[in-house]
C-alpha cells in the first residue's frame, strides 16, 4: 500500500488537464504555452506530463512537503529521459514565495488553494501568482461545489485493486470550513484511514473569481462541463460560460488571464 500510487490513481487525470490548459492557452492567447509551474504540486505528476507534451517545454513543481516531493522524484521524474530531465526543477517550499522564472501557466489545481481560508491571504496569493506570470500569462485553477460539498458524507469509488473513500467528515456552515479525509481499501481487505487529510474553506465561485480580479487578474471566467445527452454525466468537454446548473456535486476550472 502506496498512498501517493493510490492518490495517482483515483484522483488525478493528468492528461486530460493539460489537454485542457494546452487547448485554452492556445486559444486565448494564439500560441502554445511553454513555461509551466504547477503549485502544491505533490508527486509533480502533472509538472511531469507537461515535459512529456514537447520537447521545448518547461516545469517547476512547487511543495511544502519534501516526503511527497521525494516521492515524486523516484517515481515520477525518474520515468522522464535525461534530456526531460534537465527540463524540470522541484522546489521545497511555500507556493507564497516561490521564486521562479516568469512562465506562461500557473496551475493550483485539486482546489488546494482552499487552504487560504481568509480573503486577504487568498488575493495576496493571487496577486503573487500575477507576478510570477509571463505578460500573456494564464492562472489555471478548479473548483468544486454543489449541495453536496456542504454536507457531512462519505463517498465510495471502485479503482482498479482498490476502494478510494472521499469523507467530508465535518462543515461548518458559520465559517465554511471542512475537514475532509481520502481513506483506501485494497480488494484484500487492508484498510488505510486517513491517508490524505484537508481542512479547507469551501469558497464559491463569484468569490474566486471577484478575489481574482481583485487581484489584477484581467479576466476570471468559469469552464463548465456538458452533459452527456446519453447518460446525464459529465462529457468532460470544459466550456466558458456564465451559466451553470445547479446539480449536487460539481468540478470546473476558472482561468484568470494576467
Ligand atoms: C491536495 S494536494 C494536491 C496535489 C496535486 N497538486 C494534485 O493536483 O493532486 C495538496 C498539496 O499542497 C501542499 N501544500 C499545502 N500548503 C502548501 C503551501 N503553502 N505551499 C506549497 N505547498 C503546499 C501539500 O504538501 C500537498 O502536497
Amino acid at each position: 500500500m502506496d498512498r501517493h500510487f493510490l492518490y495517482q490513481n483515483a484522483v488525478q487525470c493528468v492528461e486530460a488537464e493539460i489537454d485542457f490548459v494546452e487547448a485554452t492557452f492556445q486559444d486565448l492567447k494564439g500560441r502554445p504555452a511553454r513555461t509551466l509551474r504547477e503549485d502544491f504540486c505533490g508527486t509533480a505528476q502533472t509538472a511531469c506530463e507537461w515535459i512529456g507534451r514537447h520537447v521545448d517545454n518547461q516545469a517547476w513543481g512547487v511543495d511544502l512537503d519534501p516526503e511527497v516531493l521525494q516521492w515524486g522524484m523516484d517515481n515520477n521524474l525518474s520515468e522522464l529521459h535525461e534530456q526531460q530531465r534537465q527540463r524540470i526543477e522541484l522546489i521545497e517550499g511555500d507556493v507564497m514565495a516561490a521564486e521562479v522564472a516568469a512562465v506562461d501557466v500557473v496551475l493550483a489545481m485539486n482546489f488546494s488553494y482552499f487552504i487560504f481560508m481568509q480573503r486577504d491571504l487568498m488575493i495576496r496569493y493571487f496577486e503573487s501568482v500575477r507576478a510570477s506570470l509571463n505578460d500573456d500569462g494564464v492562472f489555471f485553477l478548479d473548483a468544486f461545489g454543489g449541495y453536496e460539498a456542504a454536507k457531512e458524507l462519505s463517498e465510495e469509488r471502485e479503482c482498479d485493486g482498490f476502494t478510494y473513500i472521499w469523507e467530508q467528515a465535518k462543515f461548518n456552515p458559520i465559517t465554511a470550513e471542512m475537514q475532509c479525509y481520502i481513506h483506501f481499501v485494497t480488494d484484500e481487505g487492508v484498510k488505510m484511514d486517513r491517508a490524505f487529510a484537508y481542512y479547507w474553506r469551501l469558497w464559491t465561485l463569484p468569490e474566486i473569481t471577484e478575489m481574482l480580479l481583485t487581484a489584477g487578474f484581467s479576466t476570471a471566467d468559469v469552464y463548465w462541463e456538458g452533459t452527456d445527452e446519453a447518460n446525464g454525466e459529465g462529457d468532460g468537454v470544459y466550456s466558458k460560460t456564465t451559466e451553470g446548473t445547479a446539480d449536487a456535486g460539481w468540478v470546473c476550472y476558472v482561468v484568470a488571464e494576467k
